[in-house]
């Protein structure tokens, strides 16, 4: 599915009461998301100190993890930090994810939907 960068920064709102996603920004309840859209599952991010739930998740934050991760954090990573119930809709999800690619991320994913022709 292909995700709105744009819309995905409202759906992040629910985000900010733990995230950053500035570079450079402060980790918080959660760990600063710059740049976190194909980067390493619980590294780095400035020493943050992940769940060991979340870090035996070996790998890289793909599309297909981040929406997994998005839709049930504590099915994804059972014991995680992250008390998010998830996001229930596919299409916010993957704008979010969109929105995270674009700060910072390096995914391919799809292109956004061309705007609406102005009338
Ligand atoms: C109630 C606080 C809270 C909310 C709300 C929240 N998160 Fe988190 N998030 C966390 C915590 C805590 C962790 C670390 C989890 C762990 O170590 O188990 C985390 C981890 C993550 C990670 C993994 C980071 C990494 O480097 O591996 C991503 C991606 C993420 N959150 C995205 C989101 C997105 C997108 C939203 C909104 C849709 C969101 N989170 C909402 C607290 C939150």
């Amino acid at each position: 599915m292909v995700g709105d960068p744009a819309k995905g920064e409202k759906v992040f709102a629910k985000c900010m009461a733990c995230h950053t996603i500035e570079q450079g920004g402060a980790n918080g309840i959660g760990p600063n998301l710059y740049g976190v859209a194909g980067d390493a599952i619980a590294e780095g991010r400035g020493g943050y100190a992940f769940s060991d739930a979340l870090k035996a998740h070996k790998g890289v934050w793909d599309q297909a993890t981040l929406d997994q991760w998005l839709s049930g954090p504590a099915k994804f990573a059972q014991g995680t930090k992250m008390t998010f119930a998830g996001l229930t809709s596919a299409q916010d999800r993957a704008d979010v994810i969109a929105y995270l690619n674009s700060k910072g991320g390096k995914l391919s994913l799809g292109a956004a939907p061309a705007p609406a022709p102005a009338k």
